[in-house]
């Protein structure tokens, strides 16, 4: 299909030891300029198969805050106070108020803890009351209507109760004189930007709704919800109290779904055009035991009955963002679900037998499906109509658990074959997707992970060009990322991506779908006790306020949005190499003996054509940071036409990259090009992606 003959130049196969001296730099230039001009041969005639529809699509799970914090519209952190059972974190008191976790008067049996106030010493001058600062800041914008909810209420207080949004002007040691519209709490100046009251507070457990309404404000990050009382409710020795339940403030979502999602960041998304969405894990859906797994029945219907659940990455998870509001993602950026379900093995090495231990597991599967398939007259597709959401959603693939080769008690095969069997059983269209190798049964796809530097992603990117086809089992690269890069990947990585895209790309007919990973990372705080980030090298990057794409997202997007439905055959001659001395591995605590050093090719490239159109998309990489002229020779087509278009994203430094000050460093340029045809020589520059676009007559 593609075959790539990989020369280094005649100098530097005869003086290739000067490589491992001082000077070698200057001997790669030399021998950089005596290489003979790699040649790439598109044979536009020879169709090798068809590029898969579901090549390029989405994975995500709860890490570095990617919903609480992150996609999820929720602006208050731990609105259900359960995020640390000793002390409510990320709250704080406003005034001489006092506040306590109460466990007495819950609001429920899932939402089992409270948050008390003592309002006594509440008055009209000093009020009293909670605050919240949001997932590192709660971002607020002009003429924008947010709407704030929450479950109250009270003994021996009554109200009223204000709900505002203050921004925090500045700090103070010393008292302030307070200038008309500015309040003074100790320590700190706050200026009141939307406010609304609630007049009376029940004894009994209710919920209050109100919209706050910013006016003409900058734009900014540094702001809080309060809730505060200005009568002490006490009466003789009862001091007035009042508890708190899921205190919630939502700005205008995506699609204004209620319950809904972070405009921006979906807007990054669905400029990718994914074709699905793998959830709900990773290591999220496994969780850390298996009470901590990814329990779907405790992650629908109304939100207060949710109890939420700890993420393998240490943090809370309210599962506000549940089942539904996947399968709602998935609609709204119309990706097809690939749905992740727990397979009786957790990350502390906890697992379920194969056997009638298993069962209730493979029936929560079972029920799972049906939740996302079944139509209204079935018990679980009548729960998701109940939920809000009568159609039935499109699903063709089912994962069984998640990198399940770390399970050592080795029961993968028995578990793998347990789902299969029952789900097949029922749902004979569903593909299903092995985690693990296994020997039972054969699986439709199976989930292949793969982390790596630049070096060994460019090493591997011929890798399934050889791999045997012909069997049942297509391949899913669930979660593949070069690892160059932090908080998210710098160009580097974006090279080494785009050598691999062009690997899968070249290879879809066996390598049907892929998805980067990790998504998501909050870049608030990377580092310390309260770390935004568990996972170095992600995709996009966010605080409060904005987010960005880094060089890989866009790397990826211009892959995903730029491929013909067919792939065309190639060969290459003269491809340049660099020499590569991979590092060695640790094992058990025991380095490992150092691997051989590698010749690696430097450029890479793939070619797909639109049947219709007759567009030719030639993808090629340069990963040198010299400039390498490459001479593209076409057979077999009807004729180029000397114009068409190119895309490309490039960088002066391989460390070069976008970030949350500078999110359009590296950005793709479209420009028009010139002097294209049947055979012709174009300049590729230094660590550049660029896509070609060639029309043929
Ligand atoms: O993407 C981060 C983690 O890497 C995933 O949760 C897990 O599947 C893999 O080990």
């Amino acid at each position: 299909m593609h075959q790539t003959r990989f020369i280094r130049s005649q100098l530097a196969a005869r003086l290739g030891f000067l490589l491992m001296v001082p000077g070698a730099t200057a001997f790669a230039l030399f021998a950089q300029t005596t290489n003979p001009v790699p040649v790439l041969h598109i044979k536009a005639d020879q169709v090798t198969a068809r590029v898969s529809p579901t090549l390029y699509g989405l994975m995500t799970e709860e890490i570095n805050y990617s919903y609480e914090g992150g996609l999820y519209g929720e602006l208050i952190r731990n609105r259900t106070f359960k995020a640390n059972q000793a002390n409510p974190v990320f709250w704080s008191v406003v005034g001489k108020g006092a506040i306590s976790l109460d466990t007495n008067r819950p609001l429920n049996s899932a939402l089992n803890v409270s948050l008390r106030l003592d309002t006594g010493k509440a008055s009209e001058n000093a009020p009293v009351g909670i605050a919240n600062g949001g997932y590192w800041g709660i971002p607020l914008r002009p003429n924008t209507a947010y709407h704030a909810s929450f479950y109250a209420r009270g003994e021996h207080f009554k109200g009223p109760l204000t709900v505002s949004l203050v921004h925090v002007v500045d700090s103070n040691s010393v008292t302030v004189k307070t200038p008309p519209g500015v309040q003074v709490f100790p320590g700190e100046m706050t200026e009141t930007i939307a406010t609304a009251t609630v007049p009376k507070i029940s004894g009994r457990w209710q919920k209050y709704e109100l919209t706050l309404t910013t006016g003409d404000i900058e734009p900014s990050k540094e702001n809080r919800l309060v809730i505060s009382a200005t009568k002490p409710g006490t009466f003789f020795n009862k001091h007035g109290e009042v508890w708190f339940q899921q205190v919630s403030l939502f700005p205008p979502t995506y699609n204004n779904r209620p319950n809904g999602n972070r405009p921006d960041l979906m807007q990054l998304l669905a400029e990718m055009h994914p074709a699905f969405l793998r959830f709900p894990g990773g290591n999220y859906v496994e969780g850390n035991t298996i009470a901590e797994r990814f329990n779907w029945k405790e992650t629908i219907g109304d939100t207060s009955q949710r109890p939420g659940h700890r993420s393998p990455w240490g943090y809370w998870s309210t599962d506000g963002f549940g089942l539904l509001e996947y399968l709602e993602w998935c609609e709204d950026l119309h990706m097809q679900p690939v749905l992740a379900v727990y397979a009786g093995y957790s990350l502390r090495q906890q697992h379920i037998d194969p056997g009638t231990n298993l069962d209730s597991y493979v029936q929560d599967a079972l029920d799972e499906i049906e939740y996302v398939i079944g139509d209204a007259t079935t018990k679980w597709g009548a729960q998701r109509a109940k939920d809000g959401h009568p159609e039935p959603f499109i699903l063709n693939y089912v994962e069984i658990g998640n990198e399940d080769e770390f399970d050592r008690s080795r029961s993968y095969d028995g578990r793998f074959t347990q789902f299969f069997d029952a789900i097949k059983a029922k749902y004979s269209n569903l593909q299903i997707i092995a985690t693990a190798r296994v020997t039972s049964r054969e699986p439709d796809l199976m989930d292949e992970h793969y982390y790596r530097s630049q070096e060994e992603m460019e090493a591997q990117s011929h890798m399934y060009d050889t791999r045997p086809r012909g069997g049942k089992t297509k391949v899913f690269v669930g979660e593949w990322a070069t690892r160059v890069g932090s908080p998210t990947p710098n160009m580097a990585g974006a090279l080494g991506d785009a050598a691999w895209m062009c690997c899968m790309e070249r290879n879809s007919d066996l390598v049907i779908m892929s998805s980067y990973a990790p998504l998501f990372v909050n870049v608030s705080e990377l580092t310390g006790p309260d770390h935004s980030m568990q996972w170095r090298s992600d995709l996009i990057g966010y605080d409060a306020m904005t987010s960005y794409g880094s060089p890989s997202y866009y790397a990826q997007k211009m892959f995903s949005t730029h491929h013909g439905d067919v792939i065309l055959a190639t060969d290459s001659e003269n491809i340049p190499t660099y020499t590569w001395h991979p590092a060695a591995r640790r094992r058990n605590g025991v380095e490992q003996a150092r691997p051989a050093p590698r010749e690696v090719p430097s450029l890479f490239f793939d070619a797909t054509r639109d049947s219709q159109s007759g567009l030719i998309y030639l993808k090629v990489v340069n990963r040198l940071s010299t400039s390498q002229p490459v001479e593209i020779q076409f057979s077999g087509a009807p004729a180029v036409e000397a114009e068409g278009e190119a895309v490309v994203l490039k960088a002066n430094s391989p460390e070069d990259t976008n970030s949350i000050q500078e999110p359009t460093r590296i950005v793709p340029v479209t420009e028009t090009v010139d002097g294209l045809g049947a055979d012709f020589t174009r300049e590729f520059p230094p660590y550049s992606i660029t896509i070609l676009q060639l029309k043929t007559q």
